[in-house]
């Protein structure tokens, strides 16, 4: 058995990936740390919460306290960390939080990791770490680190700070850097649930700038395989970029999903431009493909239509987080 700390395991990608690797494999012993803040939800996590080989803490990967704590009461040897705050445009409004939990909890986590002598630390970062490319080249993993909003500054010191880790004390460590991804339990901040969701209820779509920015696309299980992969079989060390080669203009998203609701264009609203936006990501993948044998298996058009559906069949989960109801059952609940 492979005792693993995930963190951030409430999230978006975090829970679709706990629920991924419970359902596949009997052979992880998970306990999943995670702060619940207003991005967390552990309704996301029905399918796995009464599996034997499953924990939830409430906490926040801040508190070295509690993480030796963890590591000595589960005899942990492993660590994903998915935990962060992951809105660009939230921080651009205020970063510090960013810096907090992407920074400073992320160096928490690595420090006591190596305490206990992990054998695997895998970081979940983003292609945002990049920068911004022009109308052509793809990242790959020598692309410079260019950062550009305060969320992936945060992120890009987060990897650093890993690579430091792995240089300078051998910490077993790879990192995995992911374009943009889509499918269920997304938070309805982020372009695709928001917009699905705006056009359910008939509400402006705001497009920001004149919408041909450009986001390459992947569904969350085909990241959830990568990370698995990586966590595997990845050479110590190493940063493996992933992506499912579907880049799309933000107005193309979104024509798409008012076509398939049957909503009108008019519903589009072309809004004040993101502050900073980076113009395009597209990610060369074939390093994860060429040597650890990962291909996405979901195509866009099927997989963002299995989205589309999902937010259409599950509008308790999303009218719980719009009204806030969620949240304040939730940290009643957890509190302590
Ligand atoms: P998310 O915002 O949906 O989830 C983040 C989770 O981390 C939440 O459950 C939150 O409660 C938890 N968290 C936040 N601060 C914490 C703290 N201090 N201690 C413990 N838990 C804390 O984010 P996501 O979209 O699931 O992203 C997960 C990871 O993947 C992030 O590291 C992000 O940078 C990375 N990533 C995301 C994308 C994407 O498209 N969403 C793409 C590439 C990489
Ligand atoms: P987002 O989902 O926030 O992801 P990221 O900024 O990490 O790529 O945004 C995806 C793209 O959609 C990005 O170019 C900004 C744009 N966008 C809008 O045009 N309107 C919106 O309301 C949001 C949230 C995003």
């Amino acid at each position: 058995m492979k005792n693993i700390l995930i963190t951030g395991g409430a999230g978006f990608i975090g829970s679709n990936f706990i629920n991924y690797i419970l359902d596949k494999r009997d052979d992880y012993n998970i306990v999943n740390i995670d702060k619940l803040t207003y991005a967390g939800n552990l309704e996301n996590l029905i399918p796995s919460q009464n599996k034997k080989n499953y924990k939830f803490i409430h906490g926040d990967i801040i508190n070295t306290e509690l993480i030796n704590y963890l590591f000595e009461k589960y005899e942990l040897q492993y660590v994903i960390n998915f935990a962060a705050e992951s809105h660009v445009d939230r921080s651009i409004l205020s970063s510090k939080e960013f810096v907090v939990t992407n920074v400073l909890g992320t160096n928490c986590i690595l420090d006591v990791a190596r305490k206990y002598k992990v054998k695997k630390f895998l970081q979940v970062s983003t292609d945002e770490v990049y920068g911004s490319l022009g109308k052509d080249g793809l990242f790959t993993e020598k692309t410079p680190l260019s950062p550009n909003s305060p969320y992936s500054s945060s992120k890009a010191s987060a990897d650093m700070l890993a690579i430091a880790n792995y240089h300078t004390y051998e910490l077993p460590m790879v990192i995995t850097r992911c374009s943009n991804n889509y499918g269920p339990y997304q938070f309805p901040e982020k372009l695709i649930p928001l917009m699905i969701i705006n056009s359910i209820h008939d509400k402006k779509l705001p497009v920001y700038g004149n919408g041909k920015n450009v986001r390459d696309w992947i569904f969350v299980t085909d990241h959830c395989q990568a990370i698995e992969l990586a966590f595997e079989k990845g050479i110590n060390g190493e940063v493996y970029n992933v992506g499912a080669s579907t880049e799309m203009e933000n107005i193309e998203i979104v024509k798409l999903i008012l076509n398939y609701l049957k909503k009108s264009e008019s519903l589009i609203e072309y809004v004040t431009d993101r502050l900073g936006h980076d113009r395009r990501y597209a990610i060369d993948s074939s390093k994860i493909s060429n040597t650890l044998g990962w291909e996405p298996k979901y195509s866009f058009e099927d997989a963002i239509i299995k989205t589309i559906d999902w937010y259409l069949s599950n509008k308790d989960w999303w009218n719980r987080i719009i009204t806030g109801e969620y949240l304040q059952y939730y940290q009643k609940q957890y509190k302590n």
